[in-house]
């Protein structure tokens, strides 16, 4: 399976800087690689045009994911963006789930549901993030409260809609922190993931990609990524940084 490396640039930099960033990274990107790793940049919906714009004018092979999705389709829901509206700008994937807007935002697991059932309806792949707390991790039941994310997350998709869909482990200890969740660590978690989702109506064997998030960096790169289990990863900080992010992409073997 192709691995995948999303850059998720979180609330940084203008659509200019959005662009200036896109093109230093496609310039220090070797053609070998676009073939055989996806590469997903994830900026604010204010740079999403633009990038889509440079992307398709200049037949680049970088891919768009949106950081968040309306829950709604559309009607009077001042300040969301909706999964069809996403989808008209070429966005192929959306950042659902993520800690920080669980925590800071209030999103339930029932929000997050709702929007991952709007971008299949869009035929938008979800980026769906899980990742226990600090307190769960200490108390031992990280492995409950995953399961639980995941069972209410990802409720009611059926396996003709699901075409693909990226699953992202990303505790929320090891989330701009510097502190890296160790291998073994990742794959404690992936396995047990994997072993609920092969359960589920809408599993595919072929198009589920499990990756990690959470401080990756050039440092420790190489080790997660080249572990059979982890097919690729969601990265933070060092994706705002051109060259990190190539390091990143090149500890890939290949
Ligand atoms: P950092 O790589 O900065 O820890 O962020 C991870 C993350 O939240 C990616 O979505």
């Amino acid at each position: 399976m192709k691995k995948i490396i999303i850059g998720n640039w979180k609330l940084n930099l203008d659509h200019l800087e959005a662009i200036q960033l896109l093109q230093k990274i496609n310039y220090s990107l070797p053609e070998s690689i676009e073939d055989n790793i996806e590469i997903v940049l994830s900026p604010s919906f204010t740079s999403i045009r633009s990038l889509q714009t440079v992307i398709s004018s200049d037949k680049l092979k970088i891919k768009l994911s949106s950081q968040n999705v309306s829950q709604y389709s559309s009607g009077a829901y001042t300040g969301e963006i909706s999964a069809a509206q996403l989808k008209k700008l070429e966005i192929e994937y959306a950042i659902v789930g993520h800690s920080e807007r669980r925590t800071l935002f209030n999103e339930v697991d029932s929000v997050v549901n709702d929007k991952v059932n709007r971008l299949i309806d869009s035929d938008i792949v979800p980026i769906f993030c899980f990742g226990e707390s600090i307190d769960e991790r200490k108390s031992g039941t990280y492995l409950n409260f995953i399961e639980n994310q995941i069972d209410e997350g990802l409720k009611g998709l059926r396996k003709d809609k699901v075409n693909k869909l990226v699953v992202a482990y990303e505790p929320i200890w090891a989330i701009g922190t510097g502190e890296v969740a160790s291998l073994e660590n990742i794959v404690e978690v992936l396995d047990y993931v994997k072993n609920i989702i092969k359960k589920k109506p809408f599993f595919n064997d072929d198009n589920i990609k499990f990756i990690y998030g959470g401080s990756v960096s050039p440092n420790n790169a190489e080790d997660i990524l080249n572990s059979k289990i982890v097919d690729g990863a969601l990265v933070g900080g060092a994706s705002l940084d051109a060259s990190k992010f190539i390091e990143i992409i090149k500890a890939v073997e290949l």
